[in-house]
């Protein structure tokens, strides 16, 4: 049965007349049209798909929409204030870090739940964080030079 799910994506308040087990992902892009979070697996084993919910990285695909009920929903359309590029997208573009793109969104919204959590996070912590992020234009050493810039950089972003 369909109910109104309220929460916030990027600031704004939306509220979603939906199935409530309907993914968050598909929501996003088809409900309100922000396509930059990207699908692949549909699985939770890609992490194409990385939003933030209340600040820590979550897979949107395998997340029903009623998890996001009363909480704040930051997408890569968020990240970004006016023209100014967030830092951790600036180290990816700095470090060329992305061919085709499609894993680039969720790459960097997981980065920027890693600082959230750990401004300083060690080698291990962004390797165990980017793991299960899959490249298929295999460019990982260019994404972890970009990682590793943003945490020189100490980018942070709630
Ligand atoms: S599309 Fe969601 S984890 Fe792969
Ligand atoms: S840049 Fe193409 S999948 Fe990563």
């Amino acid at each position: 049965m369909e109910k109104t799910i309220n929460f916030t994506v990027n600031g704004q308040p939306v509220a979603v007349v939906t199935e409530p087990e309907r993914s968050l992902l598909e929501v996003l892009r088809e409900d309100l049209e922000l396509t930059g979070t990207k699908q692949a697996c549909g699985e939770g084993k890609c992490g194409a798909c990385t939003v933030l919910i209340g600040g820590k990285s979550a897979a949107a695909c395998v997340t029903p929409v009623a998890a996001a009920e009363n909480q704040a929903v930051l997408t890569i359309e968020g990240l970004a204030a006016g023209d100014k590029l967030h830092p951790v997208q600036e180290a990816f573009l700095a470090e060329n870090a992305f061919q085709c793109g499609h894993c680039t969104p969720g790459m960097i919204m997981a980065v920027v739940g890693l600082l959230n959590e750990k401004p300083r996070p060690a080698d291990a912590d962004i390797l165990a964080r980017v793991d299960g992020h899959i490249c298929r234009c295999c460019g990982y050493p260019r994404i972890l030079k970009a990682v590793k810039r943003a945490v020189a950089q100490g980018a942070r972003q709630s």
